[in-house]
């Protein structure tokens, strides 16, 4: 059939290897979020990883460092501003996890892939443009590299290494026991639906090895077929689960690979999308590839060729788990699958906000303020709310007293408070002569006491054109200069004479 050539799988070394990631995989985080570096390293902990999987971020435009935890402690994560020095400074991390936009993801996916110690690359962002995905398909199989997403989740090797959200919050991935392996490989197209059957398979299976969401862009950069023939040569997978969905023919690529019996262990499949049928026009659904094209691209097509193949095909999605129950039951009875030690994960330490919000840790404070509260809705300087000092009018020299002196004074001590700041501000670093002058004789000084005060403060800073002046027109005179030589000459030095203002 024409479309099973035009879809052939494509499986280079990388993927023929087997193994993506292991317990001491790092990787390079591009564009920070926290959230999700957060949750990655959450994920570390719980399965025991003794190094942090994000060895380092790239945040265009600074280099530095960010906080962040790893179980109790708290580290710090480098920043670096190109892919270039944040390979060169971590040549031991091999995964890309691209979280730039749609509009940078192609780029610098692209550089992330010419580096030469990156070997995956997880492309996070939807509607990255389809031809500019074709050319990092095309320059990863070219160069024995893999491609995951773009429009994914990403990924995870249970017990050892995740990508970014996947799996969501700790609650789930403990749920669905992802700290620790089981023997499920596990491929998808959608990473909502990822989730559901992480969950699905640890209730009716020893739960998952590793999980993959290929995305749900047209053309995906390694497909459900990759992932299955790479599944195929991982010893601890004993059985594989795909979930596909409507739209492409990327199915019948496993298709063929099921019938030239590449694929040894048993796959439990569904297609979903079923529902499509009772449209009677095309519908997109929620990914760019999710829509029929035509009567092969339907989920019912696709279903019954991985039916024929020999796959495990249910009969409606809700008898996915009992499907994917049997299989493996199966296994067991024939002692194919060697029951999983369980391991109790550790408990991750809850953030402190988090915490306190849900009243189980109190905590003490740090800082008292005897002036301002901001405890309740709105602060509130001395007890008076931030509101009404704006309602009534007050300035700075009331917000002064309430600060300082803790009460309200007297409206002429607020304004003198505020003449004094218009002074410092006014004359304290610019016309400093007449500032002291002023403090001088307010101290009770006599005039010449005053006036002293203010010359002495005369100097580079302010009224050093006196000093200018003198040392200028003194050059002037003692070379016997005429007006005009002198203001020419100052001119062509291009400085301004001092001490005649600024016209010339
Ligand atoms: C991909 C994704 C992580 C990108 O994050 P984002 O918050 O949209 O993007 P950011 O705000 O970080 O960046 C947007 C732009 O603003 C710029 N920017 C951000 N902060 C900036 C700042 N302080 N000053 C200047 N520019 C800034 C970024 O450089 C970026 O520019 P670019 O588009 O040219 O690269 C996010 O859109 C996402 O999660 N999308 C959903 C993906 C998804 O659903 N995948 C499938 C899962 S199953």
């Amino acid at each position: 059939m024409l479309f099973v050539q035009q879809v052939s799988c494509v499986i280079d070394d990388a993927m023929a290897t087997g193994q993506l990631f292991s317990k001491t995989t790092q990787a390079l985080f591009y564009n920070y979020k926290q959230l999700p570096i957060q949750r990655m390293l959450d994920f570390d902990f719980l399965c025991g990883r003794e190094t942090p999987s994000v060895a380092g971020i790239i945040n265009p435009g600074g280099d530095g460092f960010q906080k962040l935890f790893f179980g109790q402690e708290e580290i710090a994560i480098p920043v670096h501003s190109t892919v270039d020095a944040a390979c060169a400074a971590h040549p031991t991390a091999d995964v890309f996890i691209n979280f730039a936009s749609f509009r940078s993801a192609a780029a610098s996916s692209l550089a992330a892939l010419k580096q030469p110690t990156i070997r995956v690359v997880a492309i996070i962002a939807e509607g990255v443009p389809e031809a500019d995905t074709k050319q990092l398909i095309a320059y990863a199989r070219a160069n024995n590299k893999v491609v995951i997403g773009p429009a994914t989740v990403g990924g995870v090797q249970a017990g050892a290494f995740k990508i970014g959200d996947t799996a969501g919050t700790i609650d789930n991935i403990i749920q669905c026991k992802l700290y620790r392996p089981g023997s499920v490989g596990f491929v998808s197209k959608s990473g909502g639906m990822s989730n559901e059957l992480y969950n699905t398979i640890a209730r009716v299976t020893d739960g998952i090895y590793e999980g993959i969401a290929i995305g749900g862009d047209v053309f995906p950069g390694s497909t459900l077929s990759d992932h299955i023939l790479r599944f195929n040569n991982i010893p601890q997978i004993k059985m594989m689960v795909v979930l596909g969905e409507l739209g492409g023919r990327d199915e019948y690529s496993l298709v063929e690979a099921l019938k030239q019996g590449k694929v040894t262990k048993p796959v439990v499949a569904w297609v979903s999308g079923t529902c499509a049928t009772l449209f009677k026009s095309e519908v997109q659904f929620g990914h760019a590839g999710a829509k029929s094209g035509g009567e092969l691209e339907s989920a019912q097509a696709k279903n019954q060729a991985l039916r024929d193949a020999g796959a495990v095909v249910p009969t409606s999605y809700e008898a996915l788990e009992t499907a994917i129950k049997e299989t493996f039951e199966k296994l067991a009875d024939e002692g194919k699958i060697t029951p999983v030690k369980e391991v109790k994960p550790p408990q991750v330490p809850e953030d402190l906000n988090s915490a306190i919000k849900s009243g189980k840790v109190r905590a003490p404070t740090h800082i008292i303020s005897t002036i301002s509260d901001d405890r309740g809705e709105e602060p509130c300087y001395a007890g008076v709310p931030m509101s009404s000092i704006v309602e009534r009018g007050y300035g700075v020299g009331d917000v002064i007293s309430l600060l300082w002196f803790k009460r309200s004074l007297p409206r002429y001590c607020t304004q003198f408070i505020e003449i004094c700041v218009m002074l410092c501000a006014d004359h304290g670093p610019c016309v400093s002569g007449a500032h002291n002058t002023i403090v001088t004789a307010r101290a009770g000084k006599d005039l010449v006491s005053s006036l002293v005060a203010g010359l002495l403060t005369i100097g580079p800073r302010f009224g050093g054109a006196v000093d200018d002046a003198a040392r200028y027109f003194k050059d002037a005179y003692d070379r016997s200069l005429t007006p005009y030589e002198f203001v020419e000459g100052m001119k062509k030095k291009g400085i301004r004479v001092p001490g005649i203002g600024h016209r010339y």
